[in-house]
């Protein structure tokens, strides 16, 4: 039986065994590395179903063991394995392409179902295209229509500035739900039938991030044996949604200011211009402004791409869109035949959280504590940084102690589970914050 194939890279044995025996048995196909390095050329040699990161590891830690592995096949579905307190990282990690993070000490049957789902819900998604840098399969992505006044503005903005040929700048934290708005106004343009195509700025490779832009001719450079099509050009007729622009190379940008303002550009190796018929739309989490100021980007550039900003709030400024959200999330779960669905008290809780992940946050939230509970979620099936906030506000404190709990955890929340800043708000040193962590049993 072949359930999958699993890579699990750790550096403690014991893990490692307890993986290798535990997930043979259930039929995967289980490889592990006691390193990063290890992990990735293992990476290179093979296919891959699923990947168990650590992210404390030796020498290369497992935020920089994924960023290199999404790089090199962004298929293989990722789930990060965190210690309690790196919550943050944990975040990011979802960020950078990871599916889902388990805090340790872990139940191995929650692993197990986390892994299950990851391979099935591969194995639906192999027939479509993945997404990340490239074209977009033309068929609409299912989204959830925010309703919150915030959003609804944006969706007004949005409508507006769809039919023309201005360039937009979507400006938001990570997880806002920028590149789903993206598409919606490629969908609502006259363009809706051209190519969507999808640069992400931050992948592009040094090296060659010229020549995947606007593309080479045959023997250009040593290593180009064929000629190649820029992402540029396959955005003709359609719309270039270049992600992450914040990342865009120094060198890049004066060249990219010429494209932005003619739609001109040169393949490498060839003398003539090329000039295209395509809508720009930007996307950024980064402060644009900082980012002039410590010389990452050029203010002429700056002045070309905010044309037209979207600011798009962040998911704690607009709590009302966050049972929709949640419905939306659910509904692919089934259990006993029916419909998962959620206990008021943990929708309360939701509400409440500050989720610095936004929705990308809450949809991996809601995906474990699916897997998690029998029919209905309960306040019991999320992580500890999500239950420490609403404790607060759920229940009277009674003792001094009582109250020192609450006050940590509530700080933790806030801090978002930053050790080192919340002893360093509560005027405690670290030590001290670990020994009340661990004498309040806070995240266990
Ligand atoms: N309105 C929505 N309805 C349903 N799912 C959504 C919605 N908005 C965002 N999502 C989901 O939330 C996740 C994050 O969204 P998206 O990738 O668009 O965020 P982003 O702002 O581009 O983040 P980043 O800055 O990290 O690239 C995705 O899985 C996306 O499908
Ligand atoms: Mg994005």
């Amino acid at each position: 039986m072949d359930q999958g194939k699993i890579l699990a890279i750790d550096d403690e044995p014991n893990i490692r065994h307890l993986i290798q025996n535990e997930f043979s048995l259930e039929g995967f196909k289980v490889t592990t590395a006691g390193s990063g390095e290890e992990g990735l050329k293992l990476f290179e040699d093979q296919p891959f179903d699923v990947v168990l990161l650590d992210i404390r590891l030796p020498r290369m830690n497992g935020i920089e063991v994924l960023r290199r592995l999404k790089k090199k096949d962004p298929g293989p579905e990722v789930i990060m394995i965190t210690a309690y307190g790196d919550i943050q990282t944990a975040v990011d990690s979802l960020k950078l392409g990871a599916r889902d993070y388990l805090t340790k000490p872990f139940k191995l049957d929650e692993l197990l179902s986390i892994v299950k789902k990851a391979v099935q819900d591969l194995r639906e998604k192999s027939l479509s295209k993945p997404e990340g840098t490239g074209e977009r399969p033309a068929e609409s992505l299912p989204i959830v229509i925010c309703p919150s006044p915030a959003m609804k503005k944006v969706y007004d903005l949005i409508s507006r500035v769809a039919k023309t040929n201005h360039t937009v700048l979507l400006q938001g934290e990570t997880g806002v739900g920028k590149d789903v708005l993206a598409y919606r106004i490629h969908q609502q343009s006259l363009r809706q039938d051209g190519p969507f195509v999808t640069v992400d700025c931050g992948l592009l490779s040094h090296n060659l991030a010229e020549s995947e832009l606007y593309g080479h001719r045959k023997g250009a450079f040593s290593g180009a044996t064929e000629a190649k099509l820029g992402l540029v050009e396959k955005s003709h007729t359609g719309t270039l949604f270049l992600d992450e622009i914040g990342n865009i190379d120094m060198e890049l940008q004066k060249k990219f200011l010429r494209f932005l303002e003619t739609r001109s550009f040169r393949r490498i190796g060839e003398v003539k211009e090329q000039t295209i018929d395509t809508r720009i739309i930007l996307a950024t989490n980064l402060d644009l402004q900082e980012a002039i100021r410590k010389g990452d980007l050029r203010s002429d550039l700056f002045y070309r791409m905010t044309e037209f900003v979207i600011p798009i709030p962040p998911l704690r400024e607009r709590p009302e869109d966050i049972p929709l959200l949640t419905q939306f999330f659910l509904s692919p779960y089934v259990k006993d035949g029916r419909k998962m669905d959620i206990s008021k008290e943990a929708l309360a809780v939701l509400t409440d959280y500050p989720w610095p992940g936004n929705i990308r946050e809450l949809k991996a939230v809601i995906g474990k504590a699916a897997l998690l509970a029998d029919s209905s979620i309960r306040t019991e099936d999320f992580p500890a940084q999500v239950r420490a906030r609403h404790y607060q506000s759920s229940h009277q404190p009674k003792t001094l102690e009582d109250m020192e709990k609450e006050h940590i955890m509530n700080v933790l929340a806030e801090t978002e589970g930053n050790q080192t800043r919340a002893s360093e708000v509560l005027g405690i040193n670290r030590k001290t914050l670990y020994k009340k962590i661990k004498t309040y049993k806070i995240f266990s």
